[in-house]
């Protein structure tokens, strides 16, 4: 079975949106990404001019209380930087990150401890994630203790239950154990526990399942997906895998060179992608019955951009097929909205 075929099948046991409480009815955005600029410096060598990557160059969008929303795009476009500018790993170089109303850049060490117990990490590689000399439990009852949990008994509890939700039993055969006793959905587990284990109202898990093989992948994607509509959890969900995201995603945004170029619910742009790119990634997803071959899927012909010196206008245009002469390479298109909650920024879809 594959990766998509078997999330599809799971798509029965979970509670659908609308039972939930608070789902969308509430709609302030519990994560407003605000024109966020994450530019990284070049060292200067000799006489050389020092220049940026602009990883991120622009990137908005607001979440919401049990959002699932997936960014794709290939791989250096600055997706994990987006991320780790969201998780406040960066500072961003312009623009804001606010969360439930309050901006990430005005947080004192008090509440950027509050921020950090509100947003969950999942990284790509579980083994990397984890501290190789700790134990599990140890693992799972730090993060508990720099929240300021003091009552053992309560941490332990919280440990046990936390283990529980993700399938980490029996807890005790678990417990004491190194992460290098256990297989690598076992350690995704337990990052996942960690992810989760104080609470949060958004995990963001950038390629979480990339690194495990095709059989495990689909377990920790419904984990995750168990997780998102129980908790009414908001799922920010990296990947390069377009061929997954149908099932764990409600809203997709694609993302080029340091720009999201196409934001809509996710069967809309399955369905009928505006642009160019997206529709060049989609005719690249592989036959879903080739055996574990997402990854070696072909990507839009031509290179990306350097993002050092990033073309002018469209980003895409020297990779493009449809490239208006004296208009795309000239000006950045703003977001056109070619049919109704589904946002291309390609001149293509200009209004007259
Ligand atoms: N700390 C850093 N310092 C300098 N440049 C960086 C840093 N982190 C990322 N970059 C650069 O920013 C660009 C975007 O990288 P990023 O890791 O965000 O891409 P990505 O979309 O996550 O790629 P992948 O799919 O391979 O994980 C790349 O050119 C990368 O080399
Ligand atoms: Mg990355």
């Amino acid at each position: 079975m594959t990766v998509e075929q078997a999330l599809s099948t799971a798509q029965t046991e979970v509670t659908p949106d609308s039972a939930l409480p608070n789902s969308k009815a509430d709609r302030t955005p519990l994560l407003s990404v605000q024109d966020v600029h994450t530019w990284f410096e070049l060292r200067r060598w000799g006489f050389g001019r020092a220049g940026h990557v602009r990883a991120v160059d622009g990137v908005s969008f607001d979440m919401y209380a049990g959002d699932a929303v997936a960014v794709v795009g290939e791989s250096g476009c600055g997706k994990s930087s987006l991320m780790k500018t969201i998780l406040g790993l960066h500072m961003p170089t312009r623009g804001e990150i606010v969360f439930e109303g309050r901006r990430l850049t005005t947080l004192n060490r008090e509440a950027l401890r509050w921020y950090r117990s509100q947003v969950g990490y999942v990284q790509q590689d579980p083994f990397g994630a984890l501290a190789p000399f700790m134990h599990i439990e140890r693992i799972l009852e730090e993060p508990l203790i720099v929240q300021g949990m003091k009552n053992a008994r309560e941490r332990a509890d919280r440990i046990r239950e936390v283990m529980h939700e993700v399938r980490l039993t029996p807890v005790e055969d678990f417990l004491g154990k190194f992460p290098h006793m256990l297989s690598g959905g076992q350690q995704q587990r337990v990052v996942v526990a960690r992810a989760m284990i104080l609470r949060p109202k958004l995990i963001v898990a950038d390629e979480p399942v990339s690194m495990l093989d095709a059989s495990v992948r689909v377990e920790i994607l419904r984990l995750l997906q168990g997780l998102q509509r129980s908790h009414n959890l908001a799922v920010l969900y990296i990947t390069h895998d377009l061929s997954t995201v149908r099932y764990f995603s409600e809203r997709i945004f694609v993302m080029y060179a340091g720009k999201i170029i196409e934001k809509a619910e996710v069967n809309d742009l399955l369905r009928n992608a505006y642009h160019p790119y997206t529709d060049a990634l989609l005719a690249a997803i592989p036959d879903p019955d080739a055996h574990n071959a997402t990854h070696l899927r072909e990507v839009p012909p031509g290179e990306p951009p350097n993002l050092i010196n990033p073309p002018a206008g469209c980003r895409f245009h020297p990779r493009c097929n449809r490239v208006i002469e004296g208009l795309c390479e000239v000006q950045i298109p703003p977001d056109f909205e070619p049919e109704p909650n589904h946002f291309a920024a390609c001149w293509l879809y200009k209004e007259e």
